[in-house]
């Protein structure tokens, strides 16, 4: 039921864990099963240089999590930004059609830690 790919990345995911004083922290929970993940980003001149991510949640959303971080990784923040949880899950060869809402987790925490990046650089820049 999953491909080789989503199987790779849940059994040995990238860029697992936390970075030191990241410049942007992003956290979210997924509305259908409660499932939460967490991403930190290291942002220097608008581009991805590091990213970092811990899921508590199920396969899918692990395997999914590390795709997103190994898409984005070394992208300015609106290549980021554009990613859509589909195009994660096309990267994986797809996934089952009940574990698509897992694979939203991911575009909504890089999402919600650029935000989070963006909004200290406004009280920064003050
Ligand atoms: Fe919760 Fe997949 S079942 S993220």
């Amino acid at each position: 039921m999953y491909s080789e790919k989503v199987m790779d990345h849940f059994m040995n995911p990238r860029n697992v864990g936390e970075i030191e004083n990241p410049d942007g922290v992003g956290q979210v929970g997924n509305a259908k099963c409660g499932d939460i993940m967490k991403i930190y980003l290291k942002i220097e001149d608008n581009r991805i240089v590091d990213i970092k991510f811990k899921t508590f949640g199920c396969g899918a959303a692990i395997a999914t999590s590390s795709m997103a971080t190994e898409l984005v990784k070394g992208k300015t923040i609106e290549e980021a930004l554009a990613l859509t949880n589909k195009a994660v899950a096309d990267a994986l060869d797809g996934l089952p059609p009940v574990k698509m809402h897992c694979s939203i987790l991911a575009e909504e925490a890089i999402k919600a830690a650029i935000e989070d990046y963006r909004s200290k650089q406004l009280v920064s820049s003050k």
